[in-house]
């Protein structure tokens, strides 16, 4: 058995792999790998681990040769033909939970950044500007009775609004799903899109990318901001649009906006970079050594009970 590991992880995946009697290949540069390697190094695999940098569509699907399983090591899996995999009898699975305590610490983080300047602060000390203790030096705003709209209420968005609810905030939430998870643990009140964005002092985006979910906020009804609102975004850029988000960050119609995904990434839009009322992370939600470790074992976990004739542990369909 051979397995294709499209980028190296944590030292856990290939050595769980290879406890396992399967030969691993792993692509040894630390960026996405060319499309052409890709698809020759895949090719006589019979399992795959992916990352979120890879399309695994119908040409990749079509270039297997006998694979059983792609083990996408994200909890998104947008990058993936999930239908067509099915329809070829190949397992597709991702890492859920695992990275869900890390993805929320750093959106409450990034809303903090943005509530209190804390980028800004930083380099305006390291450049040598601060001369002393001012009154109105980077004012910001506080949490405390805060209108929090969660949108995509969802492990990642539930765990926000459990560190929120800390903060002395009030939580509304929008799900197009009946799962109301979330007022299992915090109180919170189900509302429209529209009202959500109309109400809320902060916005935090916790979509998984769909042909619903593309764009599900555009200039219709990005419109019904209020004034200063905060908003950030850590699931995936193309839920937003972002030409309109960005024009209305130039006219000051948001107070901040954190990023920590955008819609052409790994491209930018260079007009952000202007823009002093952003924050710009670089996708780092599931960042910290604790998730991505479990992913990297989930993922080879997942790879190795498929071979093994046994269902995955956590397929997505
Ligand atoms: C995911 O898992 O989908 C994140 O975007 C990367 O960890």
């Amino acid at each position: 058995m051979k397995v294709f590991i499209t980028r190296k992880l944590p030292d856990v995946a290939e050595q769980l792999l290879v406890k396992h009697g399967i030969v691993v290949d792993v692509y040894e540069k630390d960026r996405p790998i060319p499309r052409r390697e890709l698809l020759r190094r895949s090719k006589d695999a019979d399992g795959i681990v992916s990352l979120l940098t890879e399309k695994v569509d119908k040409q990749f699907i079509d270039n297997l040769k006998h694979c059983k399983v792609i083990a996408n090591y994200a909890v998104g899996y947008d990058n993936i033909d999930v239908d067509y995999a099915k329809s070829k009898g190949i397992f597709v699975t991702n890492t859920p939970d695992i990275l869900t305590d890390s993805t929320a610490d750093l959106t409450v983080a990034l809303i903090l950044a943005c509530a209190r300047h804390i980028v800004r602060s930083d380099e305006f000390v390291r450049k040598g500007k601060y001369v002393g203790w001012k009154p109105k030096l980077f004012l910001g705003t506080e949490l405390k009775d805060k209108v929090v709209g969660i949108i995509g209420a969802g492990r990642i968005g539930t765990e926000v609004a459990k560190r929120l609810k800390a903060f002395g905030t009030k939580i509304i939430y929008f799900n197009n799903s009946q799962n109301n998870k979330i007022e299992k643990y915090v109180s919170a009140e189900r509302v429209t899109l529209n009202k959500l964005l109309k109400k809320s002092d902060i916005i935090s985006v916790h979509l998984p990318l769909s042909s619903l979910t593309y764009h599900i906020l555009n200039k219709n009804n990005l419109k019904f901001l209020k004034q200063n609102v905060i908003l950030v975004n850590t699931s995936r850029g193309e839920v937003i649009e972002e030409d309109t988000l960005v024009k209305m960050l130039k006219q000051r119609k948001i107070f901040v906006a954190g990023f920590d995904v955008y819609e052409n990434e790994p491209k930018i839009n260079k007009e952000l970079f202007a823009l002093d009322n952003v924050v710009l992370l670089p996708h780092i939600g599931s960042a910290t050594f604790e998730a991505r470790f479990r992913m990297a074992e989930l993922a080879a976990k997942n790879v190795i009970a498929v071979l093994s004739g046994k269902k995955p542990i956590t397929p997505i369909y």
